[in-house]
């Protein structure tokens, strides 16, 4: 499973586990985030191998980017994908921008926080309200010809932003809301990615830790987006891999990562980490060589969730 992917029409590689950062310096999202954490748990992705890192400005406006450009100095950077995303303007509350000035600043700028001359991936996070989106895009070409980013990337655009942003072909990369409990994008937005060879990174591929299967009907109220029924039904779907995890000697989360590995339609699962004991375990998710009946099995274990 230590296969490289290639990212849209670009010739950056991946290996197919990354590292999600929202946790690392994400102060401004969680409560109860330490520093000495993240520096922790940036540590010892790189060290058991992981080499993708997905960040953003929002994740802690900038302390995320920070820590990873400080962990990144003791490392071979030409090893290393960085992804990072901006959009949230510090000048305006943090309200999305898409202008090309602004996005031409912001990568500037986070090259200066991650300590490095180019961006792997660079994302715009989310889209504005006014900005057309292939001017925004056709900003981040003039970023990539000059070499401070080396794949063009959206998240967080519905399929019809997605569409005009991609009106010239320029969108290597696409980040959005993705997993076995959350399923719509396979409709529509699968099958045009993959027509227009563009790469799909879903978030929160561990649905923020439910996936992991440490849960159970006794914390139905901490995910009060399903009804206690759905959470029955979430509990059962988890008790099936269970069943097959037993099998592979792996943990839930491993086998549901080894489910994200092998679906071709995605590219990169990136599954954040609080604790540097969670990248440990998630990272072994690349010796699970799931077989076919097995990955069927989740799937449809998990076909009822949308
Ligand atoms: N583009 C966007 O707008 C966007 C939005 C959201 C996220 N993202 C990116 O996607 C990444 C992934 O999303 P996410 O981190 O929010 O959610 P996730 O990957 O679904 O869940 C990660 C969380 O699950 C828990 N966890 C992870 N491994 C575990 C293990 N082995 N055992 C037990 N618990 C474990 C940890 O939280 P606890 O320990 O706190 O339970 C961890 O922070 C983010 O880090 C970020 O880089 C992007």
């Amino acid at each position: 499973m230590d296969e490289l992917i290639k990212i849209g029409n670009t010739d950056v590689t991946s290996k197919k586990i990354g590292l999600g950062t929202n946790k690392v310096g994400g102060h401004n999202l969680f409560k109860n985030l330490k520093d000495e954490d993240g520096y922790a748990v940036v540590k010892e992705a790189i060290d058991s191998g992981i080499t993708t890192l997905d960040t953003a400005y929002m994740y802690g406006v900038g302390r995320s980017e920070e820590i990873i450009g400080d962990v990144i100095q003791n490392y071979d950077r030409s090893k290393l994908v960085i992804a990072t995303k901006a959009a949230q303007d510090p000048d305006n509350d943090l309200k999305n921008n898409n202008d090309p000035e602004f996005l031409k600043k912001a990568v500037d700028e986070a090259l200066k926080r991650l300590k490095t001359d180019y961006i792997d991936i660079f994302y715009i996070h989310f889209p504005d309200e006014s900005t057309p989106k292939n001017e925004a895009v056709a900003a981040l070409n003039e970023l990539k010809q000059a070499g401070k980013i080396r794949a063009i990337g959206v998240s967080n655009f519905s399929l019809a932003q997605i569409k005009e942003a991609n009106k010239d072909g320029l969108v290597d990369i696409v980040e959005d809301n993705y997993s076995l409990l959350h399923r719509n994008a396979e409709k529509e937005l699968f099958p045009y990615l993959r027509k227009n060879n563009i790469s799909f990174v879903p978030y929160f591929p561990l649905a923020s830790g439910l996936l992991t299967g440490k849960y159970s009907a006794a914390d139905a109220k901490k995910f009060s987006q399903y009804t206690p029924a759905q959470f029955d039904q979430v509990l059962a779907a988890i008790d099936q891999v269970r069943k097959l995890a037993k099998k592979y000697d792996a943990t839930v989360a491993q086998v549901i990562l080894a489910w994200y590995m092998k679906n071709p339609d995605i590219s990169i699962v990136i599954p954040g980490a609080r604790k540097p004991a969670q990248v440990e375990q998630n990272v072994k998710a690349l010796n699970v060589d799931l077989g076919n009946t097995d990955y069927h099995a989740i799937d449809e274990a998990f076909s009822d969730f949308e």
